[in-house]
C-alpha cells in the first residue's frame, strides 16, 4: 500500500455504534490520516431499514440492504461488523474472512460463541479479527490484556462490564428512582441491546466475562462456564440494606485462576463503599486486573454509548491498516494454551449476603444461626427488622468466607422452615 492510498472500509450497521464510527471518521479524519498515512474511507453501509431517517447525514446511495454489495466488491478491505447478535452476523463474518477481509466487530454475543473458530479462520486466512468495542466500550482493555499483560501471570479479573445494569443499579440506589424507569432511560440513550433482556439477565456481561477471561487466563472459556444470574432480583429494599451495612449493590464479574482452577461468575454484588469499583457509577465499566507480578490495576472509562464505543472500533481499524502497511494482518493471535478446569461449588469461597422474611416469633433466629453453624458457615453481620403490622420480620445475614455449597444447602435447609415465609436474595459480597 502507498501512503495517501485509500483503505475501503464496508460498514455494516449504522445504529448507535455504526452511526459514533461515522461521525468519529469524519471528525478525526486529519489525526487517523496522520496516523496511518492513509485515507480511511467508507465505501457502503449495509443496515436493514435504508429508508429510515438518520441522525447524521449519509450520501443515500452509499445505503444498501444487500450485503453482498459489501462481501463481493473486491475494493473493499476492511468489514466493520456493528449489526449485533450471532445471525446474519456471523455468516457475513466468515463470508468476509473467507474472501480475505479483515473485520473489526463489537460483537461479544458472537465472539464468546464462536469467536475461536472465527479467529481460527482469521488466522488461516492471514485476515485481522478485532473485537475491542466488544468489552467495556471505550475502555481498550482486550489489547490491554493481549499486549500489556504478557510478561505477567494474571490471576483475577474483576469487572462492571455492562453499562445498562450499572446504569440502573447506580439510578436506582443514588436518585430513587425505579428499576423500570432506569432501564427505558438507558434504552433511550443507546446503552441496552436491542432485547435488554441480555442485559439485566446478566448473560451481556457473562459474555464479555468470557472473553476476559479467556484471554487473561489463556483458558478457553465458554458461555456454559459462566455462572450467571442478573439483576431482576435486585429489590430497593436490598439497595437499602447494603446502603445501611456499608455497601453498595453492583452487577460484578469476577474471573479468578488458582492452581490450575477456573472460576467465572457475575452476579449482583455487594462492594465496600470504600472499594474503587463502588464509585463506578451510571454508564461507567470497570475492570480490576490482579497480575502475580504487576499486583493490582484497574481501568476505567464509558462502557457502552455512542462516541466511546466508536472509539474502541476505529483503534481497531487503525490497528488493521497498521498491519495491512506491514503486511502481517491475521499474525497476531494466541490461542489459548491451558486446559479448562473449573471450579466445583465446594472449591468456590466468598461472603455471601442473603436476606429472608420470617415470622416474628421467639426462636427463629436461633434456628437460622443453628442452621448456618451446621453448615460451617460463620456470620460476619446481623440485623433484623420487625415489622409491627405483619407480624414478620426481616433477617439479613453477611457471612464470613464460605463455600457456594455450604452456603446453598444452608440456604435450602432456612427455606424450608415452617417460620420461613420467603427467601429473597443470595449475592456475592466482596472484600476490602
Ligand atoms: P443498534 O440496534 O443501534 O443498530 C443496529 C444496526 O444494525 C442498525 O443500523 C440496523 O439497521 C442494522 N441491522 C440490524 N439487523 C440487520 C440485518 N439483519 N441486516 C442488516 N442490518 C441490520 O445496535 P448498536 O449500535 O447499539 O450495537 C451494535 C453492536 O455493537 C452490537 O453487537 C452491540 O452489542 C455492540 N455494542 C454496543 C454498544 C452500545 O453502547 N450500544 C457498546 C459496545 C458494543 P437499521 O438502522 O436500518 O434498522
Ligand atoms: N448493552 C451493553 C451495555 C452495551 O450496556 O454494556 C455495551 O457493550
Amino acid at each position: 500500500m502507498t501512503k495517501g492510498e485509500k483503505v475501503k472500509i464496508g460498514l455494516m450497521g449504522l445504529g448507535t455504534v455504526g452511526t459514533g464510527v461515522v461521525r468519529l471518521l469524519r471528525a478525526h479524519e486529519a489525526e487517523l490520516m496522520a496516523q496511518t498515512g492513509m485515507r480511511l474511507e467508507i465505501a457502503r453501509i449495509l443496515v436493514k431499514h435504508p429508508e429510515k431517517e438518520r441522525s447524521i447525514y449519509v450520501p443515500p446511495h452509499l445505503l444498501t440492504a444487500d450485503p453482498e454489495e459489501l462481501l463481493e466488491d473486491e475494493s473493499i478491505h476492511v468489514i466493520v461488523e456493528v449489526i449485533g447478535g450471532i445471525e446474519p452476523t456471523r455468516t457475513y463474518i466468515e463470508k468476509a474472512l473467507k474472501k480475505g477481509k479483515h473485520v473489526v466487530t463489537a460483537n461479544k454475543d458472537l465472539m464468546a460463541l464462536y469467536g475461536a473458530e472465527l479467529l481460527k479462520l482469521a488466522a488461516e486466512k492471514n485476515c485481522d479479527l478485532f473485537y475491542e468495542a466488544s468489552v467495556a466500550g471505550g475502555i481498550p482493555i482486550i489489547r490491554t490484556l493481549v499486549e500489556s499483560f504478557t510478561a505477567d501471570r494474571i490471576t483475577k479479573i474483576m469487572g462492571i462490564v455492562n453499562g445498562t445494569t450499572n446504569y440502573i443499579l447506580s439510578k436506582m440506589t443514588e436518585e430513587g428512582i425505579s428499576y423500570e424507569e432506569a432501564l427505558s432511560e438507558a434504552k433511550a440513550l443507546g446503552y441496552a441491546e436491542a432485547d435488554p433482556t441480555n442485559d439485566v439477565e446478566g448473560y451481556d456481561a457473562a459474555r464479555k466475562m468470557a472473553i476476559l477471561a479467556t484471554l487473561g487466563f489463556h483458558v478457553g472459556i465458554h458461555l456454559e462456564d459462566v455462572a450467571v444470574e442478573g439483576i431482576t432480583h435486585v429489590e430497593k429494599t436490598d439497595i437499602n440494606y447494603a446502603d445501611a451495612l456499608g455497601y453498595v449493590i453492583k452487577l460484578l464479574g469476577v474471573a479468578e485462576r488458582e492452581e490450575e482452577l477456573t472460576e467465572v461468575s457475575v452476579q449482583p454484588t455487594l462492594v465496600p463503599k470504600s472499594h474503587p469499583l463502588a464509585s463506578v457509577s451510571d454508564s461507567y465499566n470497570a475492570v480490576y486486573v490482579y497480575g502475580e507480578a504487576v499486583g493490582e490495576t484497574m481501568f476505567y472509562g464509558k462502557g457502552a454509548g455512542e462516541l466511546p464505543t466508536a472509539t474502541a472500533v476505529v483503534a481497531d481499524l487503525v490497528a488493521v491498516v497498521k498491519n495491512m502497511k506491514l503486511g502481517v494482518n491475521g499474525r497476531e493471535q494466541v490461542f489459548p494454551y491451558h486446559k479448562k478446569k473449573m471450579k466445583e461449588e465446594d472449591q468456590i469461597f466468598t461472603r455471601f449476603y442473603f436476606r429472608f422474611t420470617v415470622k416474628d416469633q421467639a426462636g427463629v433466629l436461633a434456628k437460622i444461626t443453628n442452621i448456618l453453624s451446621q453448615s460451617e458457615v460463620s456470620i460476619a453481620q446481623i440485623a433484623q427488622y420487625p415489622n409491627q403490622e405483619t407480624q414478620e420480620a426481616e433477617i439479613l445475614i453477611v457471612t464470613h468466607h464460605a463455600s457456594k455449597k455450604q452456603v446453598n444447602q444452608a440456604i435450602q435447609t432456612i427455606g424450608g422452615m415452617e417460620e420461613v415465609k420467603k427467601a429473597h436474595s443470595l449475592f456475592r459480597v466482596l472484600k476490602v
